[in-house]
């Protein structure tokens, strides 16, 4: 488990999308170590960690929600304003990654593969912000965090869907982020490097994981917990003069 990031204020109620699992979870555990009133919403199965984090004391519940989904948003948000009167922050981090399977030449992605991935990576965050917004906007505050990926800026062959997907959430974020602005509400995403979770396990050779790690100006494996500073800062008060941006957490294969 990652150290305790004390940025989040305590109190702070947040959705963390895909978080059932890999990255979603760490961050979960992080906001809730923070004091963050944590909602997990997933497709999956998110009763493990809700039960590890009640048990450690932490404000921790899951609404089960498949993104693409636009009823699936509304009982999502209502549930969580039952829950806890407000929505602070918005981390959207469920994605189509380990379900992708092997990398793929762009000629022989399928339409249905395409719009699959498409449906779920971008669709989902829109449908989620655009969730969040009215009541956000009502309590003149918000964060919105966007998982994006480093190999958009990288141009990863055989992903194309993937990269495609992610970098629409950047240009989706840089456009929501002029449009929220004056409602209190920050847009930013994250593109995160190469991180060793099963998913990244699942789809890469263990060389090529080894190779990515050496390739870093911080050369050493990535883990979830390396994500969790940048997205607590961005989900906290503090970062409210930031929005619209990308940040990079790849420990420095690529600069902006
Ligand atoms: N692992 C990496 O190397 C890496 C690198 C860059 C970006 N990312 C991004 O980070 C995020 C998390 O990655 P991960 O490695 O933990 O992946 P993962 O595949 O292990 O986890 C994704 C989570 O999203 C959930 N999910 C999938 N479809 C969903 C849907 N329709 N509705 C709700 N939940 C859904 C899954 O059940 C799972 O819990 C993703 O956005 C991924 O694209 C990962």
């Amino acid at each position: 488990m990652s150290a305790p990031v004390n940025t989040v204020e305590p109190g702070t109620v947040v959705i963390v999308t895909g978080g059932a699992r890999g990255i979603g979870a760490e961050l979960c555990r992080s906001l809730a170590a923070q004091g963050a009133a944590v909602v997990v919403a997933d497709v999956g199965d998110a009763a493990p960690l809700v039960a590890e984090q009640i048990e450690a004391g932490h404000t921790v519940s899951s609404v089960p929600t498949d993104v693409g989904d636009e009823a699936a948003w509304a009982r999502l948000v209502a549930t969580t304003l039952d829950r806890h009167d407000r929505v602070d922050a918005l981390v959207n981090n469920a994605a189509v990654y380990q379900g992708l399977g092997a990398k793929t030449p762009f000629t022989e992605i399928s339409v249905a593969e395409w719009d699959r991935v498409m449906g779920v990576n971008t669709r989902g965050v829109w449908l989620g912000m655009r969730a969040v917004h009215p009541a956000m906007q009502e309590q003149g505050y918000g964060r919105i965090v966007n998982i994006a990926s480093s190999t958009v800026h990288m141009g990863v062959p055989y992903f194309a869907h993937y990269t495609a997907s992610k970098g629409a959430v950047i240009a989706l974020t840089r456009s929501v982020a002029r449009e929220v602005g004056r409602d209190g509400i920050t847009v930013n995403a994250i593109s995160p490097g190469l991180v060793e979770t099963e998913a990244t396990f699942a789809l890469n050779d263990p060389s090529y994981v080894a190779t990515a790690a050496q390739g870093r100006a911080v050369a050493r494996g990535m883990v979830p917990g390396d994500l969790c500073p940048a997205v607590s800062f961005l989900c906290s008060r503090g970062s409210g003069f930031i929005t619209g941006q990308t940040v990079v957490v790849d420990g420095g294969v690529t600069f902006l």
